[in-house]
Formats: C-alpha cells, structure tokens, sequence
C-alpha cells in the first residue's frame, strides 16, 4: 500500500467509526492491515445478494477460515452445517416466513454447538465425565458463536455479505428434526452469504462511553447515555417503521431503545432451554 492510499484507507476507517459511534477515533495510516480494518470497521449485514451462486471450494475455504478460530481449551466443540438441499431450505424458511432473504441467500448455513463429542472421547478413553453441567454447554456455544464471527470476517474479507439469523431458534424442535441434530448438538445462529446486492449501510452502535469499561464497572447515567444513543442514531438511520404500532401506538419520537423495549415486551423463545434441556444439555 502506498503513503497515500494508507491516508486515505485510515482516513476511511476514521469515518467508519465516527458514523457508527458518534466521535472521532484516531487511525495512524503506519498501522498494519489498514485493509484488514477498513472491512471490520464498515461492517453491515446483508440481506440482498446476487444471483451468482458461491464456489463450494471457496464456502470450504471460509470454513477453514472460520474452524482455525480459537476454541475453548481446545475442545473444538463447534460444527458448520451447510445447507445445500432447497428442500430442507424450504422447510427452514417455512419456519420463519418473514425472512425471505434465507432462501434467496446463495448459501445457507448453520452453526452448532457440539456437546457430543467430549462425553465421547471421555468414554472412549475409560474416563468419568463429571463436567455435565451448565459449563459445558456454555463453552460449546461460546466456541460457536466465535466460529460465526470468525467465518463472518473472513467472508467479508473475500467480498461477500452475511447475515446471521438468530430466528432459527424459533422453532428449534422442528430445527432440530430437520437438520437430524443428535443429542447436546443444537443450533446457534443460521447464516445467509452472498455477493451483496447492494452497499449496505453502517448501523451506529451504543457509544464506547457506554460499552467499553476500564478497569471497573462504574456507577454511571445509563439512562442519559441511552436518550443520546437514541437521537444520535434517530438523525443518522431513522427506524422505517415502528415495531408493534397495533399494540403501542405510534410513538412521537422512536429510538432504538423503543423499539428493543417493544421487541422485548413480547414473549420470545421461552421454549428454547426446555429444548436445550430436552437434547441432553444440563444447565445447572
Ligand atoms: C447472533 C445474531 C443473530 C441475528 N439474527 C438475525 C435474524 O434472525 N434476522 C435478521 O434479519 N438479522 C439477524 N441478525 C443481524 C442483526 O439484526 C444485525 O447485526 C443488527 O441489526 C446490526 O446491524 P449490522 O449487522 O448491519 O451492523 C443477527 C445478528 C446476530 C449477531
């Protein structure tokens, strides 16, 4: 990269993130992978892709990409299934029919967490298991959610957009069936990729202030922080529409912190840890 080209990628990442948190953050343009920042710091998720399909060889290389990730102890208890038969995609979105963008995303995948595999090498080794308790299933979906971010950078790194649904989990007894997941295996997240079809827009995030903490958790005015979140994020990407206007009204002013209260006043997933339960995680 050149002096030149480094000013202006650093001075790139500096808009990045004055965009997305409200204040200026420095970018010395002698850093190294300037490149490598620039994607991480513009990152959006994508919704609408190209009809261009993605090489398996290449969703193989994210993959790898993605499993090099550190794992807990190293106990690798994450797994990438990727969903290529169009009728089990179907039958995903059958489950979740708000959400076209998972059929129309050129591969689909989902990632676990595997809770299988340790009490199996425990008893294929003769050992006892005592660990069955709420750490296990903790790790394995710590090491999961890890393998997601990782592929989501690495698939950003190769040009591609993602987007991580979480609305697998809505119904995850049908999931679970249709995916033929075994015991203390259960989804995280499903993840659509594709070449984007668009720019895509930066989302403004909480301000650091807020969410990065030196040293101690401090008292502070959350309430203030949260009004400021709002109106800057109010100026810069409005909310379309408001979310449950049947039930709330609609509201004068609306921020993010109405539409995560409203999001939040109705019940969602409460079934999820019978099912966690039910597949042989034990949470206590
Ligand atoms: C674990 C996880 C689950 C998500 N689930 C969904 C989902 O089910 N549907 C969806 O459209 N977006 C989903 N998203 C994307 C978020 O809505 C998105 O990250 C957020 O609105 C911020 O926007 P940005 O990613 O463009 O910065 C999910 C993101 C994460 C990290």
């Amino acid at each position: 990269m050149t002096l030149m080209s480094k000013d202006t990628v650093a001075a790139s990442i500096e808009r990045a993130l004055a965009e997305r948190f409200g204040e200026r953050i420095a970018v010395d343009p002698a850093l190294g992978g300037l490149a490598a920042l620039e994607k991480i710091a513009a990152y959006r998720s994508h919704r609408q892709f190209l009809p261009r399909s993605i090489e398996p060889e290449l969703l193989r290389l994210l993959c790898a990409c993605a499993l090099s990730a550190p794992s807990k102890s190293d106990l690798q208890q994450s797994d990438i299934l990727i969903v290529n038969d169009m009728a089990i995609r179907k039958a995903i979105v059958a489950t979740i029919p708000d959400m076209p963008w998972i059929n129309d995303a050129p591969a689909f995948l989902v990632f676990l967490a595997n809770g299988e595999r340790l009490p199996l090498v425990c008893t294929l080794r003769g050992k006892p298991f005592p660990n069955d308790h709420l750490d296990q299933f903790f790790n394995a979906l710590v090491d999961s959610a890890i393998v997601l971010a990782t592929f989501i950078g690495a698939a950003t790194a190769a040009g591609l957009g993602c987007c991580p649904i979480s609305a697998i989990r809505d119904h995850p007894v049908t999931m679970s069936a249709l995916l033929r997941l075994p015991e203390r295996v259960v989804p995280v997240a499903g993840l659509c990729v594709g070449w984007p079809a668009q720019k895509g827009e930066i989302t403004p995030r909480l301000s650091l202030q807020t969410t990065v903490i030196s040293d101690r958790y401090r008292e502070r005015d959350l309430a203030a922080e949260i009004d400021a979140y709002d109106q800057r994020r109010a100026s810069l990407r409005p909310y379309r529409r408001q979310r449950s206007a049947d039930r709330w009204g609609e509201a004068p002013s609306y921020g993010w912190s109405e539409d995560k209260a409203r999001q939040y006043a109705d019940p969602a997933r409460a079934d999820f840890g019978a099912f966690v339960r039910g597949k042989g995680f034990r949470l206590d």
